[in-house]
Parts: structure tokens; sequence; C-alpha cells
């Protein structure tokens, strides 16, 4: 907080209230400190729970191929989902409370694009094998030049919502545009409604619609998103059309070496 010097026209109260201003910025300082320490806190915590419950998926996996009754198999089946929810929500958690006690750093690095996109696409257009959804990938062998590890968070958690959304197709792709390169995730879903875009990027932020559907996360997805690109000064713009789908998309620099934006295709 950038400390302001009361103008000492009239003697009697300015000091009290500079002595104020002071107070207030120390407390200001003192709740930060707790603050991040409490971030740090939840993030160890989040991180020692994550070995245990993976631990629990395999053994839980194991379970499913021994052999069992109809009702045995369906419990299973049902424990191994809401493993699997935990897991994702503990995810989440570990990435925000990293983010905001400032365990994650912007390290910037020349890759090919297609070495983090190539890869999500593999993992995505799996997914929608499994949910008969399309997945189009537009590869491309670009070289930019910033976090990848952050990148590729950015990424999942878009493409995560893209493919759960769309009605039947995925489309991800990259493109130049003068010293950028545009990244953009497209789908043909029920779209975002304008009273929900100014929103969506909250904590636990949901449509009334997903709310309820439980099934579909917990809002953590676009938080992560916005915190990350905020280190990443990205500006990840947003396209929708109710029951149309939507579409975001942003832009990352290219390779700084001119000769080297084509050099791995
Ligand atoms: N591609 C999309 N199409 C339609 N709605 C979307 C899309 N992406 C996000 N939303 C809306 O924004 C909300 C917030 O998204 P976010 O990723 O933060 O949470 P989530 O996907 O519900 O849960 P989580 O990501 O934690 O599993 C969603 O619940 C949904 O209402
Ligand atoms: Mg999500």
């Amino acid at each position: 907080m950038k400390k302001q010097r009361i103008p000492n026209t009239e003697e009697c109260d300015c000091e009290a209230l500079n002595e104020r201003c002071e107070e207030a910025e120390k407390r200001l300082a003192a709740s930060q400190k707790e603050s991040a320490s409490k971030s740090y806190f939840l993030a160890q915590a989040t991180h020692d729970l994550e070995q245990p419950l993976h631990a629990l998926r395999i053994f839980i996996s194991l379970l499913k191929n021994t052999e069992l009754k109809k009702d045995q198999q369906e419990l299973v089946e049902k424990i191994g989902m809401a493993a699997d929810n935990m897991y994702k929500l503990l995810e989440n958690y570990l990435d925000l409370s990293k983010i905001e006690y400032g365990g994650v750093r912007y390290e910037s690095s020349e890759f090919c694009i297609d070495e983090v996109s190539g890869r999500l696409a593999e993992e995505f257009s799996l997914i929608c094998v499994c949910q008969q959804k399309e997945f189009h990938y537009i590869p491309s062998k670009l070289v930019v030049e910033t976090d990848k590890i952050l990148l590729e968070r950015l990424l999942r958690n878009i493409l995560s919502n893209a493919v759960k959304y769309a009605q039947k197709r995925v489309i991800f792709g990259c493109r130049r545009r003068g010293k950028f390169v545009q990244i953009e995730v497209l789908d043909d879903g029920k779209g975002i409604s304008k009273k929900d875009i100014p929103h969506i990027f909250e904590e636990f932020y949901q449509s009334s619609e997903d709310k309820e559907n439980k099934k579909k996360g917990s809002g953590l997805g676009l938080a992560i998103v916005k915190k990350i690109a905020d280190i990443m000064s990205l500006d990840i713009k947003i396209r929708t059309k109710s029951k149309h789908g939507t579409s975001f998309n942003f832009q990352i620099p290219l390779a700084t070496k001119k000769q080297e934006y084509l050099f791995r295709g």
C-alpha cells in the first residue's frame, strides 16, 4: 500500500491520522504474511494427501480386475469415481495454493509449440474417443518463447472444459499472427451466457446449471487459468454464443531468433 502523507494544514489531528495510517499498514503486512503462510500450509497438506490418494486409485484399479459380484463391481466403480474426483480436486487446490504463496515462477524458454500442443492433443483426443466426440488438431511447428509448464497447465484446463462441454466437436490449433502465435480452443457446446461471462474466472464459480451437475467439476479450472495467465501476462479472449459453442484464444510470443521460427519444421 502506498503511504500517503497527510498535509499538515490542521495541526490538531494530522499526527494521529498518520499514526493510524502506519498502524493500518502494519496490520496489512501482517495479514499478508499470515495469508501467505496459510497458502503454503495448504500447498504442503495438499501435496502430502496426493500420494496416499494416488496409491488408493491404484488399489481400486487392481480390485476392479479381481472376480467380483455384480453389486460389488458397481460399488468399486463408484468408489473409483469418487477417488478420481477427489484427486482432480486436490490437483486444483495444489495448483491454486502454489500460485498464491508464490511457489510458481515464470521460466521462459524457446520450444516448438507442438511439443506442448501435440502432447495435449494426443491426451484429449483419447478422451474424446471415449466420449464419442471428434477432436481436430491443427499442428504447428512454430517456435515460441514462454513458460512451457505454465502453458501446458493453462491449456489443459481450457481443453478439459472444451471437451466436457462440447456436443460433438473440439478444434484445437495455433496460427501465426505477426510476432505472435495465436492458440485457439473451440467447442460446439452450450456456450456461456452473458450473465456468467464476468464470473467464470472466479474461484468455485459455475453456471447454476453446472453447479447442479456436481460431476462436471468444482469451478476451479478457470480460476487457475486466470492466475497463470496473469503470471504469463496473457490476455485470454472468449467468443461464445448460446447453444453454438465457445472459443478461448490467446497469443504467445514467437521465439526472438528470427531464423528459428520454423527451425524444427
Ligand atoms: N467451454 C465452455 N463451454 C461452456 N461453459 C463453460 C466452458 N468453459 C467454462 N464454462 C463455464 O465456466 C464455469 C467455470 O469453469 P471452470 O473450468 O472454472 O470450472 P469447472 O469446469 O466447472 O470445474 P473444474 O474445472 O474445477 O473441474 C463452468 O462451470 C461452466 O459453467
Ligand atoms: Mg474446468
